[in-house]
């Protein structure tokens, strides 16, 4: 298994290469690019660590040569939110240099599966797909939006509500990857009854958590560090997929036969990426009305996407 990491110099990068070096099945191949200079030197300190996975580090115009024949390639590239900034308010930014990668990764690799880090993951994902359908070579199966981050929050903060090691609790969240768009079910988390009112509280604390960091971090940037976590988990679920176990990971993907159709949900990864999508669990009145209005605001992220994709 080979599986290339853009931006694996940077914030979210280096922890999520780390995170992939000590974990990757023994017999990976691990393929680091990044803009940053020092790149190289990223994939030799890493080599370094006693696992069996081979690293090598690229930069500059060798964005091709690193995805060459990846089977898996992650995307953390790009800038990261500012106190007061919205994941939307990075897409001038990031819109272009996803566009790039995946057009170089539609000729470098175009079996790959695509797992997208890149914010706003709302419309990154959409431009990806566009830029893949460009090039002849756009496989919805193959094409992931990375939101294992809310899940991983969630998980955390139902734990502490409910009293329960972290372990037991696996919440599923649906939607997008931004602000309301984010919508936790927590009315249906297995093994744990949480009242109205902490779902209430609870809700928007995991819609807003990325904010709670970037805030907290007061300029130097958002979450990194459970960002690499999220993106080493499913990476390596998806990894485990391809080499033919079945795993259910939450993840944005193209859920229906029309391109524009882009939602986070449970989704269960096989050899193939995407293996199938089962229908969403009943949801609660609440989940359902937050679900209704989110609509608009993730159709909007979407269009965004697609249209800055076909140069509109
Ligand atoms: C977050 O949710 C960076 O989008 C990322 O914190």
């Amino acid at each position: 298994m080979k599986v290339c990491v853009l931006g694996a110099a940077g914030g979210i990068g280096q922890p999520l290469s780390l995170l992939l070096k000590l974990q990757l099945p023994a017999g990976s191949e691990l393929s680091l690019y990044d803009v940053a200079p020092f790149t190289p030197g990223v994939a030799v300190d890493l080599s370094h660590i006693p696992t069996d996975v081979s690293v090598s580090g690229f930069v500059g115009d060798d964005v091709e040569a690193a995805m060459q024949d990846a089977d898996i390639v992650v995307i953390p590239a790009g800038v990261p939110r500012k106190p007061g900034m919205t994941r939307d308010d990075l897409f001038n930014v990031n819109a272009g240099i996803i566009k790039k990668l995946i057009a170089a990764g539609a000729n470098a690799c175009p079996d790959a599966c695509f797992a997208i880090v890149t914010n706003p993951v709302n419309s990154t994902v959409p431009i990806a797909a566009e830029t893949l359908k460009a090039a002849g070579v756009y496989n919805k199966r193959k094409l992931f939006g990375v939101t294992t981050l809310d899940v991983i929050r969630s998980n955390t903060f139902v734990a502490e509500i409910a009293g329960k090691g972290t372990s037991e609790v696996n919440v599923s969240v649906i939607g997008g990857h931004s602000g309301v768009t984010i919508l936790p079910l927590l009315s249906s988390v297995a093994g744990v009854e949480l009242s109205q009112s902490d779902i209430e509280v609870l809700t928007p604390r995991i819609q807003e958590a990325g904010t709670e960091v970037v805030e907290a971090k007061a300029g130097a940037g958002s979450a990194t560090l459970s960002m690499a976590q999220a993106a080493a988990r499913f990476t390596l679920s998806l990894v485990a997929a391809m080499n033919g176990d079945t795993v259910t990971e939450c993840c944005y993907v193209q859920v229906g036969d029309d391109s524009s159709s882009f939602h986070a949900q449970p989704v269960v990864l096989g050899r193939q990426g995407v293996d199938s999508i089962p229908q969403l669990p009943p949801l609660s009145e609440y989940e359902q009305k937050l679900l209704d209005e989110m609509r608009s605001v993730l159709e909007g992220n979407i269009s965004k996407g697609i249209e800055f994709a076909n140069g509109e």
